[in-house]
């Protein structure tokens, strides 16, 4: 199998091959974090570091063509977006109270799958996605009528740097996501000290941008509220943490 990934879906991919006895090759952008990279490697998988998210891409689908190999999309597929779908099942067991779940958007698999499982089990409750300000594909994609194509992203949020939001994502977003918002990095950066000092959990930024959403009072919900965010990750080096939570970074 061949994935393309900033690095956690690349893990999944990664893990899963060597559950199954296969091979499995992820072609990820040249910038991706060094501790997702190893783990992906550790997990036994072939890692390439291809140019940036859209030239790795590119790569990708070469690389599909001339290997014979089965792609295994990162979020734009049924059974991708079932999986994130029990999530969404899971937070209604838990939660059969629940008023709100917001969670970070990078191509769409997650809040897709999300969404759908949360609105059709408790359709009173809202689902928010948030994207950062340089990576807005879909929030783009909702004011245009159609998925769209970002020439660039820029973001501290890797995971959440897709440059494209998924056909069968953006349809799902339409139909169950209630709101789409965006944050700055230092938004992002605000909710990951937050998370480490106040709760002691360490998240990437891509996992703490539903929360920095919430905490900059973006998300229209009324004081009260039983509010989940998904902190989707946590795969960020010790290093890579100092120096983004470093005051004067
Ligand atoms: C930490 C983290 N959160 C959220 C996402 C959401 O991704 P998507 O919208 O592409 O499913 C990703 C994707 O890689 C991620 O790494």
């Amino acid at each position: 199998v061949i994935s393309i990934s900033a690095g956690n879906h690349a893990q999944g991919v990664a893990f899963a091959a060597r559950v199954l006895g296969i091979r499995a090759t992820v072609v990820m952008p040249q910038t991706a974090s060094p501790t997702k990279v190893e783990a992906t490697r550790d997990y036994g998988a072939e890692v390439i570091l291809h140019g940036d998210v859209a030239a790795a891409f590119q790569k990708l689908r070469q690389l599909e063509k001339e290997r014979s190999l089965h792609f295994v999309h990162p979020f734009d597929d049924p059974k991708v977006v079932s999986g994130q779908a029990t999530l969404g099942m899971e937070l209604v067991e838990d939660l059969p109270d629940l008023d709100a779940v917001v969670a970070g958007i990078g191509g769409g698999g997650l809040i897709s799958g999300v969404a759908w499982a949360v609105k059709e089990l408790r359709p009173v409750a809202r689902v928010f996605g948030v994207e950062p300000e340089g990576a807005d594909t879909m929030f783009r994609s909702r004011k245009e009528g159609k998925p769209v194509h970002l020439e660039h992203t820029n973001t501290i949020a890797d995971g959440l740097a897709a440059p494209f939001a998924g056909e069968l994502n953006y349809r799902l977003v339409e139909r169950y996501v209630d709101g789409l918002y965006r944050v700055s990095d230092d938004e992002i950066l605000a909710a990951m000290k937050l998370l480490l000092e106040r709760c002691k959990t360490v998240a990437e930024a891509a996992g703490a941008a539903g929360l920095a959403a919430l905490v900059a009072g973006k998300l229209p919900l009324p004081p009260g509220s039983r509010v989940c965010c998904v902190i989707s990750g946590g795969n960020v080096g010790a290093g890579q943490l100092a120096s983004l939570l470093r005051p004067s970074a």
